[in-house]
């Protein structure tokens, strides 16, 4: 099929470089010249483990091309909306503005035929909004929306092999139309299997926002259970592990520590609630506020153990931050707790050297104040302490002996409940996990 993607950023390139590979003709459209110029030279902007694979096959095939002149959607039957829906600036609902310049860029270039998918994040409403702008213009096609579902770090696999399809479709001939042109678009998913799930347009939407809120809940939850645990004397991790082989409630998302970030669910789940006050149902999720207030405890939970652990001051102290990015196999810093909490060590006087596989760079934008080494024994020599923020494996396998040499306490807080205590503590270190005795 021949297919173009409007915005390709995040979501875009890596659905763009996904659906040339899937055997499809694809055009990426951005405004962002720089970004097109690296896409079309089959490099990401951003880190993405497998992404620039892809993009270097499917470029070579001549199947995927990118542009940043919107009249180069012409031809396509499937157009595909994957720009951005960021918070508003001061306020917890949505920007739709990119998804509505998308839609207006599109629409002189729009057959009777064509299909126009929705895949950004969207509050509820949106798609309904958005088919009736459709109708008014009156170029004849039709919308369809198409949640994604896909995690940093696993971007390419999760758009490849989703675990599930969702189409909210219009009623009635129109609807079935529709859905027929997606399944030609997912063709080789549906061929292995892939749950489909065909609905309407708010249901659709509300997949999308109601799965990441339940996946914040799941994580604020065991961070809740952490703070107790905290003042029980308990282990969150063991906790986690025991509740965890109940299959109702399921081990995966029960990671207590310093709490989520990214650029989705904290976003996500602020334009829920915005959106469910809007339709008067605000009462319904109201508790989604004390999932963001849990989630936003657990980095000053973090800042307030090293302060203790240093003995009520970390002026002056050298302080190594292991991690930046929001996760590990990520560059991503939007809302991450990890620089967060760097930021705030800094904030507090702290000599701060923060260090990460990938997000060094996009730190060092926003927060230039902060010292940075590339290498971590370089990060790590002469520190009274070291947090451990993103969990990346090579973090994960420090040697506790080797690390021993180079600091000068050892003093270990592990913000991701990812070491063993036992092996860091024979090593001679105090370790202080979350949520941990
Ligand atoms: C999320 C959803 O998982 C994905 O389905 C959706 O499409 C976009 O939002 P992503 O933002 O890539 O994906 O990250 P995710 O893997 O969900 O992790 C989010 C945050 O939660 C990270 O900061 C992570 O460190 C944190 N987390 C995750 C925990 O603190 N504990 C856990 O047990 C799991």
């Amino acid at each position: 099929m021949r297919i173009s993607v409007i915005g390709c950023g995040y979501l875009g390139a890596v659905t763009a470089a996904c659906l040339a590979q899937l055997g499809h003709e694809v055009v990426g459209v951005d405004v962002d010249a720089a970004k097109i110029e690296l896409l079309a030279g089959a490099r990401a902007p951003f880190f993405e483990p497998g992404l620039d694979e892809i993009l270097g096959s499917a470029t070579q095939t001549g199947r995927l091309r990118f542009s940043t002149d919107i009249a180069d959607v012409e031809g396509a039957a499937v157009h595909v909306i994957a720009v951005g829906t960021p918070q508003r600036k001061g306020e917890n609902a949505a920007d739709l503005s990119y998804v509505d310049a998308a839609l207006e860029a599109l629409l002189p270039h729009l057959g009777p035929d064509d299909l126009v998918v929705g895949k950004s994040t969207v509050p509820v409403g949106t798609a309904a909004r958005l088919a009736a702008r459709l109708d008014e213009a009156g170029c004849g096609a039709t919308l369809a929306w198409n949640p994604e579902f896909l995690r940093e770090g696993y971007a390419v696999r999760d758009t490849i092999s989703p675990d599930r399809l969702v189409y909210g479709v219009a009623a009635g001939e129109e609807g079935v139309r529709a859905a027929k042109l997606l399944d030609e678009v997912f063709a080789e998913a549906l061929a292995h299997d892939t749950p489909l799930i065909v609905t309407d347009y708010a249901t659709a939407e509300l997949v999308k926002v109601s799965a990441n809120a339940f996946l914040a809940t799941k994580i604020s939850f065991i961070n809740a259970m952490a703070e107790i645990a905290e003042a029980a004397g308990a282990d969150v991790t063991a906790l986690a592990d025991a509740i965890g082989h109940d299959t109702r409630i399921g081990r995966r998302f029960l990671n207590a520590g310093i709490g989520f970030g990214g650029g989705c669910l904290p976003k996500d789940i602020r334009a829920f609630t915005a959106r469910a006050e809007e339709l008067g149902r605000g009462e319904s999720i109201a508790f989604l506020k004390e999932v963001d207030k849990i989630n936003l405890r657990r980095r000053e939970r973090m800042v307030e153990m090293v302060v203790e652990s240093l003995g009520g001051t970390v002026y002056q102290k050298k302080v190594t931050v292991l991690g930046l990015a929001f996760k590990p196999e990520s560059d991503d810093v939007r809302d991450s707790p990890a620089l967060d909490v760097a930021v705030r060590l800094n904030g507090l006087g702290a000599h701060v050297v923060a260090t990460d596989p990938a997000a060094i760079p996009n730190s060092i934008r926003l927060h230039p104040q902060l010292g940075f080494a590339t290498d971590t024994r370089d990060a790590l020599r002469g520190a009274d302490a070291v947090v451990l923020v993103t969990e990346w494996a090579q973090y994960r396998s420090l040697d506790p002996v080797e690390v021993g040499q180079l600091v000068r306490d050892r003093l270990i807080l592990d913000g991701r409940n990812v070491l063993d205590p036992q092996t860091w503590r024979q090593a001679g270190w105090t370790y202080r996990g979350m949520g941990r005795p």
